[in-house]
């Protein structure tokens, strides 16, 4: 990995650190509802206070395109924050001008502070190269510490980074380091778990997997378009019938590549998406009526992936392989992710699992903390899937 991080700066006393946090969090009734991304920023925080730097912190938080809109202000995570590092965290109402630098100016060292939300300008979203030199004004050198905003060629994401000597802080080493391990320089073989309900937003990504992988399991309901495509009954599931060919061309292209896919061959179905619903289990390719949705795969299937899976050394998983959020149609899902912790935790299995919907899956088996990385970074996540450069990424390559 090339990438410049804090292990590379030298002489932090005395200085000015602006790291770039995600601070995008859940919010309930102005109170932060899920604290995950403040304490992933904690590490690169105390580091930098350890090694006598003033800490200021650059963050997004919402869409206010350019405009100063209160209810969007980052206000509401100071307390939380500064309750998680056990230091108090100052606040100032501009992250540029006079304001932000009076205030950054004003703290001891080791000093914490958060600047108010940097798309209250319009220069942020714009990459404007003049607010990117106001950001720079106002500390010695910028740390990006969020991945999960990383895909976005922003002010304080990219332009900044040209600016000042920029590192990688911990939890954007971190999570490089494990998506290079699941993708970009994996042990081989791999194995992909790719579900989610749709295959034309995964358009993309399916087709980058499908050349790097040496098996891809589809799951979900992108799986019954798949199985539509191969002229499998798939009655009244949700599925995308006007993709039928471009899954065939998928479909193709991984035979071509020598990349094996996995489709289900056993079905779950119920005419009714509710808890505890009557189903039945089907094999693929049986006659099915137009109420019949399927909801999740069956047990031959997963018996079938669990042994792809042990006969893999890395995984990357992203979508579910059911209807996770009403059970029974969390089965499929909850027993491969038990495996796969199972695997993970022996050692036997590199695992990385990313995305919203597959953080709340692997939650919801229990499973998230057995996994070797889980990544919270959506968007992000999704376009390094697809293999695409993330912009602040690649402007920290050393
Ligand atoms: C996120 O929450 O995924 C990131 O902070 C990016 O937010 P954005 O989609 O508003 O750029």
């Amino acid at each position: 990995m090339t990438f410049r991080t804090l292990d590379d700066a030298s002489d932090l006393a005395g200085k000015t650190a602006l790291v770039r946090v995600d601070f995008n969090v859940p919010m309930e009734g102005g109170k932060v509802a899920d604290d995950t991304r403040l304490r992933a920023a904690l590490p690169t925080i105390q580091r930098l206070r350890d090694a006598g730097a003033k800490v200021a912190l650059l963050a997004h938080f919402d869409r206010p395109k350019g405009k100063v809109v209160p209810e969007m202000s980052l206000r509401p995570v100071v307390q939380p924050l500064a309750d998680l590092l056990g230091a108090p965290v100052r606040f100032a109402d501009d992250c540029v001008g006079e304001t932000a630098r009076t205030a950054v100016a004003e703290l001891d060292t080791g000093g914490v502070i958060l600047l108010e939300n940097v798309r209250f300008h319009g220069g942020e979203e714009k990459n404007d190269p003049a607010f990117a030199q106001q950001l720079a004004e106002v500390g010695d050198l910028y740390v990006n510490d969020a991945f999960s905003a990383a895909h976005r060629a922003h002010a304080s994401t990219e332009g900044l980074a040209r600016l000042l000597p920029a590192y990688a802080g911990e939890s954007m080493r971190r999570e490089l380091e494990a998506l290079d391990a699941a993708l970009g320089n994996p042990v081989k073989p791999v194995i992909g778990i790719v579900g989610g309900a749709k295959v034309s937003t995964k358009l993309d990504l399916l087709k980058n997997l499908v050349g790097r992988l040496d098996r891809l399991a589809i799951g979900g309901g992108m799986a019954n378009t798949f199985l539509f495509a191969q002229g499998v009954d798939v009655g009244g599931s949700l599925a995308e019938r006007d993709m039928a060919d471009t899954a065939r061309e998928i479909l193709a292209e991984a035979e071509a590549k020598g990349c094996e896919i996995l489709l289900p061959v056993d079905l779950v179905v119920a005419t009714e998406v509710k808890p505890g619903a009557e189903v039945r289990t089907v094999k693929a390719g049986d006659a099915l009526s137009d109420d019949d949705k399927i909801l999740d795969a069956g047990p031959a299937s997963v018996a079938r992936l669990t042994a792809a899976i042990d006969a893999s050394k890395t995984l990357i998983w992203n979508g579910p392989l059911g209807v996770f959020e009403v059970p029974p149609f969390d089965a499929a899902t909850v027993a491969t992710a038990k495996h796969v912790a199972d695997r993970a935790t022996s050692g036997a299995l590199t695992a990385v699992g990313g995305g919203g919907d597959t953080v709340a899956a692997l939650n919801h088996a229990g499973v998230a903390d057995d996994m070797t990385f889980v990544s919270t970074a959506g968007g992000a996540f999704l376009e390094w899937m697809e293999g695409k450069a993330l912009p602040g990424v690649e402007a920290l390559r050393a």
